[in-house]
């Protein structure tokens, strides 16, 4: 009895970290490769899992982003961390939208399913295979960027939003998301409030920040760049 008690606790503190480590926070304790690898491990089930609403995404995404490009004649559009296509789908589909998007991640399998994904928009739909801090496009070249549901699993989510703010043109938009919900806090050193979010934004130049509630999981965050 003295012997399997303790030997009982270490293995389910042990099973503990492990799903905190691998489930919860999906590796970003372990490093890009670890979270990449587990995204190509797991893409195949990706949709399956979202199961996104169309109509859903339309009104709370979609229409959204193209009041803002109301007045932008063909927008260029850059997701980044765009997975299995979710953003450029659902823009590409919108009738209003005669621009063309970008879509960059740095995991093979997800962008192969995104790539089958966006292969009806031919042109107007490109992919690109690189991690979020490295941007490979030059300063001020995108109307609109966006990184949905995946800030939280970069090594520093201020690296890529300065990037993202880079490539965006003076006046564009840029899209992001804020992890929240119960699960948030359990990222232990990355979390940030509503408050300490906007911060960030408002640092790194950007105006007219604001937040809108979205799913349950994710605040929307707005922020336009000067000019
Ligand atoms: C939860 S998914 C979100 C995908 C998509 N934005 C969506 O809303 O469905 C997170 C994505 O971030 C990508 N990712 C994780 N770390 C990355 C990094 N450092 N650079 C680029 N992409 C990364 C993963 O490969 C994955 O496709």
């Amino acid at each position: 009895m003295n012997f399997w008690l303790p030997l009982l606790l270490a293995t389910a503190v042990l099973a503990l970290l492990l799903y905190w480590l691998f489930i919860t926070t999906e590796g970003v304790y372990l490093g890009r490769r670890v979270v990449v690898w587990l995204y190509d491990i797991t893409a195949h089930k990706y949709d399956g899992i979202k199961e996104f609403d169309p109509d859903a995404e339309q009104f709370f995404l979609i229409r959204p982003l193209l009041v803002r490009l109301r007045r932008v004649p063909n927008p260029l559009v850059l997701d980044v961390a765009t997975g299995t296509g979710r953003l450029p789908g659902f823009l590409l589909d919108a009738p209003t939208f005669n621009g063309r998007v970008v879509g960059l991640d740095a995991s093979e399998k997800m962008l192969q399913l995104a790539g089958e994904k966006l292969r009806p928009y031919g042109h107007r739909a490109s992919l690109v295979q690189q991690v979020a801090d490295r941007l490979p496009f030059p300063h001020d070249q995108f109307d609109l960027v966006t990184c949905l549901e995946a800030l939280e699993f970069f090594p520093s989510d201020t690296a890529a939003l300065r990037e993202m703010v880079r490539v965006l043109k003076p006046g564009g938009t840029l899209l992001v998301t804020r992890r929240k919900g119960s699960e948030a806090k359990l990222f232990v050193g990355r979390y940030r409030n509503v408050a300490q979010f906007e911060a960030v934004l408002t640092e790194l130049g950007l105006e007219e920040v604001h937040t809108n509630p979205w799913q349950m999981d994710y605040d929307q965050v707005f922020g336009k760049k000067p000019g």
